[in-house]
């Protein structure tokens, strides 16, 4: 099996090429990547000498560059992560949402369609579903409601990729699922950002009320729902993929601070994010139910072993935030565009 992971130097996706190398080792992993301020090479830092995990350096929306990866590495099978994916980026500028997320996304489902590629995993989110009230949750017939830019684009190339199944008989699976935390993720995310800024000693910015909110899923179980829906989803479903841990933000930042011993008056209640989503929730028995799918960890274990995990990998994120992750040049010793 050769698979196509788009976004793989990103949070999830070098999670899932590291989950997919240990738990189908007779596969070949193709990571197409443009390495956008989010793509990081030192999240693969291991796998240079690894035969079965190709880094493409490339953007989704250069349609002749897709095709040529398709042939070239004769891929059966896609699972697209590439996106612009921070809600607050989107707010500050939405063009880049609708140029990755949405053409992108129909650039890709395009040259699959003319390959003759065998499935096609779209990452989705659940966002996609708006915001929810005290009670409830998503269920994958939940109507379609995104408030921002972001959602607004997911849910463009979510339909997109759904249409192309309808369509064109294009084997799609969606997948939407909550908000993801591990190793690896960005320091612009609410869990690593709160992380490093504590051991900075730095103000912890918590948006309007703190009483948002999220749905926390850990990434390797995320990565566990994407295989299983790319092995057992049946194509034109919609699979949603939760975490079963709803924390409001403010808890959740306390939690982190108690687990590294730092004071709560590090944190600073900051003006609240322009349409902010109050609160999600995932019913995911759907895929309990069809995929066989259940996350194995528990929210407080998954956290402390994440809090730990960049406690412990300072070199990492120090390196983000200098901005020198961004002059790491090759992965492997074939390099860019292998
Ligand atoms: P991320 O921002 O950490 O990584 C995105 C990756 O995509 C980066 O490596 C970046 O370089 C790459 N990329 C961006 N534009 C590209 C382009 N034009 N061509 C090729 N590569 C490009 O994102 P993430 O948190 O890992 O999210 C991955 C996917 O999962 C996204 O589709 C996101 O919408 C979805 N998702 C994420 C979460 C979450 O909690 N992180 C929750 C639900 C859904
Ligand atoms: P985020 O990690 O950006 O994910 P999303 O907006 O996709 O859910 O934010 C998670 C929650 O944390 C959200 O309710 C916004 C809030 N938040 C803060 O309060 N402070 C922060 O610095 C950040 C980044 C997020």
């Amino acid at each position: 099996m050769n698979v196509l992971v788009t976004g793989g130097c990103g949070f999830i996706g070098s999670n899932l090429v590291r989950y997919l190398l240990r738990e189908r080792p007779d596969w070949k992993v193709v990571n197409l990547d443009r390495l956008t301020y989010a793509g990081n090479l030192e999240n693969l830092a291991g796998l240079e000498d690894d035969p079965r995990h190709v880094f493409v350096h490339g953007d989704v929306c250069d349609r002749a560059g897709l095709d040529r990866v398709l042939a070239g590495h004769a891929i059966d099978a896609v699972l697209h992560l590439a996106a612009e994916s921070h809600v607050d980026r989107s707010i500050q500028g939405p063009e880049v949402f609708v140029t990755t997320n949405v053409l992108g996304t129909q650039h890709l489902l395009e040259a699959c369609r003319e390959r003759g590629v065998r499935r096609f995993v779209q990452v989705s989110t659940d966002e996609v579903y708006g915001s929810l009230g005290p009670s409830g949750a998503f269920t994958e017939e939940s109507p379609l409601q995104p408030s921002s830019p972001y959602s607004a684009s997911k849910t463009g190339a979510d339909l997109l990729a759904l249409a192309y199944h309808h369509t064109f008989g294009l084997d799609v699976v969606v997948t939407r699922c909550s908000n993801n935390y591990g190793r690896y993720q960005f320091p612009e995310k609410l869990i690593p950002r709160m992380v490093v800024n504590a051991l900075r000693g730095e103000p912890l910015p918590v948006y309007g009320d703190g009483q948002h909110v999220r749905d926390w899923l850990h990434v390797e179980d995320h990565c566990q729902g994407l295989v299983l829906a790319l092995e057992k989803g049946r194509a034109g479903q919609v699979y949603n993929l939760g975490g079963g841990a709803e924390r409001r933000n403010l808890d959740l930042v306390k939690g982190i601070l108690a687990e590294l011993g730092k004071p709560e008056s590090l944190i600073q209640f900051v003006t609240d994010r322009l349409g902010h989503d109050r609160r999600y929730a995932i019913d995911p028995a759907k895929s309990r139910r069809e995929l066989g799918w259940a996350p194995t960890h528990t929210f407080e274990q998954g956290l402390g072993d994440t809090v730990r995990w960049y406690v412990e990998h300072p070199e990492w994120w120090e390196r983000v935030l200098s901005g020198a992750y961004r002059n790491t040049v090759t992965l492997t010793p074939r390099g860019r565009g292998a």
